[in-house]
């Protein structure tokens, strides 16, 4: 957090505060930036530089706070100050004006939600319960989660399409937890032979469902409304199952349960691939990022990342025979561990 070099060296000698830093700055820089996607800050910018007072009026804001706002985004990179008007930065233009390809708002706008939740982390501390991320949440939150993921995946699928094996000749896949269908989508567009089942919570069913159609596929990529933990997906009706981003929602046991479901629907020559972000390896060796994300899934859910290990683990308990892990960098830092089923 420090700003210049001074700061930096004092942060970097212990001689300033910077838990204040740590919180009381960055606190504010977040909720800063959140706050002007909520109130639709950057698309009011996108015709052009305007002044604070039109900004506000664009946005039906208090003209008194949106001129303090401005100074704060614009020091920090999101906007460009030219004499008494405001212009969108390269950062901004490109991930926060809605109608930009790269648009993250809608995942800005569920971090509301995942930001609310953070704030009961001493409540988790001292319980040790996980909040349930999936239960309590609004129609609006389920709209904003949905739209969150598929902005995400922008840039990604093709990506993670081309390093998911899918067999020779394979004409089945399901998607579970595959809320917007977007990885099925592409996974079919490289496969012509193969359809897919997006399997995800009826709430989320619900909302993605536009996102899916959007993308006119018809009848060859389809929702299935279900719970993962409870429901069955038959038996040898699958040549290729993925889960992406999913699993660490879930705890050992029942990644262990649902592989085992998994398994079963799969036919001989079949394959199982799970996408996880990469684990938080422990101790003074884990990167701030991961623990960070091991830390909030395990608050908002049951469990936290998984390393490929583990999930090869799961599979191998299965009767599956685990492939070597498929690390995809520059995709969030995705890890691929996929588990054949033997012919
Ligand atoms: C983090 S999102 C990932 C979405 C998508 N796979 C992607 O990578 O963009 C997790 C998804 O899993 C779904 N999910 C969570 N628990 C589930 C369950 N028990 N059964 C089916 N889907 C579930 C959520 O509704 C959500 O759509």
């Amino acid at each position: 957090m420090a700003s210049n070099p001074l700061e930096w060296l004092l942060v970097k000698f212990n001689l300033i505060a910077r838990p204040v830093l740590d919180t009381q700055v960055a606190g504010t820089y977040v909720h800063v930036i959140m706050a002007a996607v909520k109130v639709g800050l950057f698309d009011a910018l996108a015709a052009g530089p305007a002044t604070a007072e039109k900004i506000a009026a664009g946005c039906g804001t208090h003209p008194d706070s949106t001129a303090k706002l401005l100074p704060a985004l614009a020091s920090s990179g999101y906007l460009r100050a030219r004499g008494d008007q405001y212009e969108l930065s390269p950062l901004s233009r490109k991930w926060l004006v809605t109608t930009s390809p790269h648009a993250v708002n809608d995942k800005l706008l569920l971090q509301f939600y995942e930001l609310g939740l953070m704030q009961r982390a001493d409540e988790y501390l001292r319980s040790g319960k996980p909040l349930d991320f999936h239960t309590g949440m609004s129609d609006d939150v389920w709209d904003s989660y949905q739209r969150g993921m598929k902005c995400l995946t922008t840039g990604q699928t093709g990506m993670v399409a081309k390093a998911v094996p899918v067999p020779e000749g394979a004409t089945d896949m399901l998607d579970i937890g595959g809320s917007h269908g977007a990885y099925s989508v592409e996974l079919c567009r490289r496969h012509p032979a193969l359809r897919a089942v997006v399997f995800d919570l009826p709430d989320a069913v619900r909302h993605a469902a536009p996102l899916l159609a959007e993308e006119g596929m018809g009848d060859r990529v389809r929702h299935q409304a279900g719970n993962a933990l409870t429901d069955d997906f038959g038996e040898a009706c699958y040549d290729a199952v993925v889960i992406i981003g999913v699993a660490h929602h879930f705890s050992d046991e029942q990644n262990r349960e649902l592989t085992a479901k998994v398994a079963r629907a799969l036919r001989p020559g079949g394959v199982y691939t799970v996408a996880e972000f990469p684990a938080a390896s422990g101790g003074g060796r884990t990167q701030q990022l991961a623990a960070l994300r091991d830390f909030y899934f395990a608050l908002a859910s049951e469990s936290g990342t998984w390393s490929p290990a583990q999930i090869a683990s799961w599979q191998r308990a299965a009767g599956l025979r685990p492939a070597k892990p498929v690390r995809l960098a520059a995709s969030g830092g995705l890890n691929l561990q996929s588990g054949h089923k033997p012919r």
